[in-house]
């Protein structure tokens, strides 16, 4: 076997993978279309409204609110299930900022608790302990497009009398057993910023099953107005959250292709985790049975560096990059550990109440290990490619497993 493309071998592909996002004329037609239709903001328009019960119906809701992005998705879920100054919300510390941020936006804490080693997501076993007087909410984050692990949460939920709040900003079309994510507990929020599976530049939605918590998201997203119509009738204090006729315009074009795409995601994903297991030092992160549809967001493997020579995992997707496989090392620092949270760093949502919380104290292992030494991911778009363009990954990282010894040398 020739060398590693590091050390001047051939690399295994020189070609790229698929480029995100995917457009044609017809996206350019339906943005133009709504362009000339002179009616741009949805309060006229009639594309969000019908995207937002498109996508409801896609993952079972009853009630869909287009908005800006996902984590005013997530603020707004928050505070329509009432959490408020000094309110602890558990969430997972192996996520984007937005998770955390969003409970602190609704003047809340974020509580870290550990992530599952199989499946990086929020284990459930661990939440019940952090469980306090002042805890309101769970939010399970759906990581990489995995639905987490909800029945029991959900049993923790109503024992505890939470909230549960769904991230769902990766999770386009995940299924828990049959069931779309993000209106399975209380109400949950999802991302169209550009890298997701189903992306209009910016946006988000809020989705759920809950009469009032949909007409209060509502409310929420649109100036504190009711459903009554009234156009200067202001009920609550509330921004203007809403989604532009552009973006739903969009959103509906790709609608149509989203299908086919989660589906092809899923059969590479499920080829690459075939013969990637097979590969000493290589673990795919596991998709348990409850999981009838993974949105594959991301392919995450675990890596393990003794069976490498004891080569970082930096090194690893290093050698990886230089045989032309896009990896990546995915969230290098627990969230905790961001400056934001060390620094408690909070402007103006600063409050008293944060002097009890040393975020820089923390030390979750499995978060910490994912982070550091073992996590490895593929973006979305790497699993639309060919079976011919995962062969190439697993070729790749066959190649380094075997040429390890040369991982060590500079
Ligand atoms: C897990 C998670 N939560 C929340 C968000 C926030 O979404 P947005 O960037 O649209 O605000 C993102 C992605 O960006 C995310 O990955």
């Amino acid at each position: 076997m020739p060398h590693l493309a590091l050390h001047g071998g051939p690399a295994v592909r020189t070609t790229p993978f698929p480029s995100w996002p995917i457009y044609t004329e017809t996206d350019a037609k339906a943005v133009g279309e709504a362009v000339l239709s002179g009616k741009w903001g949805c309060m006229s328009g009639e594309r969000v409204s019908a995207f937002a019960n498109r996508f409801a119906d896609m993952q079972h809701a009853s009630h869909g609110v287009c908005v800006t992005n996902g984590t005013t998705a997530l603020v707004l879920a928050l505070q329509a299930v009432g959490v408020g100054p000094g309110d602890e919300v558990i969430v997972p510390a192996y996520t984007f900022i937005a998770t955390a941020n969003a409970v602190l936006m609704c003047n809340g804490i974020p509580v870290y608790v550990d992530i599952d080693p199989e499946t990086y997501n929020l284990d459930p076993a661990l939440v019940e302990q952090a469980i306090t007087p002042r805890t309101k909410a769970l939010m399970p984050v759906h990581f990489a497009g995995l639905p987490a692990d909800m029945e029991k949460l959900l049993a923790i939920a109503r024992k505890h009398g939470l909230a549960l709040v769904e991230d769902c900003a990766q999770a386009h079309g995940a299924q828990w057993n049959r069931r779309g994510v993000g209106p399975i507990g209380d109400i949950g929020g999802f991302s169209f910023q550009s890298s997701k599976n189903l992306n209009a530049g910016e946006g988000g939605i809020i989705l759920t099953n809950d009469d009032k918590l949909g007409k209060l998201a509502d409310s929420l997203a649109n100036c504190g107005r009711s459903d009554d119509g009234v156009w200067y009738g202001h009920y609550r204090l509330a921004g203007n959250h809403r989604m532009t006729e552009l973006q739903g315009a969009l959103l509906m074009t790709q609608m149509e292709r989203f299908e086919e795409q989660t589906n092809r995601r899923h059969e590479n994903g499920e080829y690459l985790t075939e013969h990637l297991r097979k590969i000493d030092g290589i673990r795919p992160c596991i998709t348990p049975a409850y999981v009838s549809r993974h949105a594959r967001h991301l392919y995450v493997f675990r890596y393990r560096s003794e069976a490498f020579g004891g080569a970082s995992k930096t090194r690893f997707v290093e050698a990886l990059r230089a045989e032309g496989i896009p990896a990546s090392p995915g969230y290098s620092i627990p969230l905790y550990k961001q400056p934001v949270f060390m620094l408690k760093n909070f402007g103006s949502f600063a409050s008293e109440l944060h002097r009890d919380y040393d975020f820089g104290a923390l030390y979750l292992p499995e978060t910490e290990r994912a982070c550091n030494d073992e996590a490895v991911w593929f973006t979305q778009s790497v699993l639309l490619g060919e079976k011919s363009d995962m062969d190439d990954i697993v070729r790749a990282v066959a190649k380094i497993r075997e040429r390890r010894q040369e991982l060590a040398e500079r």
